[in-house]
């Protein structure tokens, strides 16, 4: 039986959204499926007018508590705010009360990979702050590590991100940046790692 995995994402640009295709590109290499969920905006629209956010994407379905208890595995694309997970990452996960109370997500697979506007903007402590949230659920944390990925991230002739807890892109201060090759490389070897890790429980 194969695992059903989901990529999750909240994007307010577009960077975390190129790292999830990749993501789900790396997962059908390694022979699996994925479905793409984004995360609902909680912004009040004035605001994000300010911001010059554009609308969330029609195509992809919001993610809810009870469509994640459908999942056995899920790997979540989270934009840093103040080195910390977005306040829209935590409103979703602040509705899954339930989920924590009788356990449904409980023994999931879980990852994460995420943006920062620059180098040292906290993607580390972004991945390390999420970990709490997936404890309380029971969630296991599945890394990117670096085995599988040695080379393209012990690169150093280029701005990269990503970390071995997850892959990882520089967007740049205006956002200015896109995800390099580098970077979607790192994406999509964690989509397929992530993969062959799940399907070994799944035989
Ligand atoms: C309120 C706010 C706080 C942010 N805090 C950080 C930060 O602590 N470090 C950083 O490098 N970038 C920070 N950023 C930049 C975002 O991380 C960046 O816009 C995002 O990763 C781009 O990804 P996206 O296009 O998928 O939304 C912040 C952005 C906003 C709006």
């Amino acid at each position: 039986m194969a695992p059903k995995i989901a990529v999750i994402y909240y994007s307010m640009y577009g960077h975390i959204k190129q790292l999830a295709d990749a993501e789900v590109k790396g997962i059908e290499e390694a022979g699996g499926k994925a479905d793409l969920y984004q995360v609902k905006e909680t912004l009040p629209q004035e605001v994000l007018a300010k911001m010059h956010v554009p609308e969330q994407s029609k195509d992809i379905p919001f993610i809810t508590a009870e469509k994640l208890k459908e999942y056995d595995a899920f790997l979540m694309g989270i934009p840093t705010r103040y080195g910390n997970f977005p306040a829209q990452w935590k409103t979703f996960w602040d509705s899954t009360g339930q989920m924590w109370f009788t356990g449904g997500y409980w023994g999931k697979y879980g990852g994460l990979f995420v943006s920062t506007s620059s180098q040292g903007g906290g993607q580390e402590s972004t991945a390390i702050a999420a970990m709490s949230t997936f404890a309380h659920h029971g969630i296991i944390y599945v890394p990117l590590g670096y085995a599988k990925a040695f080379e393209p991230m012990a690169e150093t002739k280029e701005v990269k991100g990503g970390s071995p807890w997850g892959a990882g892109t520089i967007a740049g201060s205006q956002g200015e940046r896109t995800p390099s090759a580098l970077e979607l490389d790192i994406a999509k070897i964690q989509g397929k790692e992530f993969y062959g890790t799940v399907a070994k429980a799944f035989h």
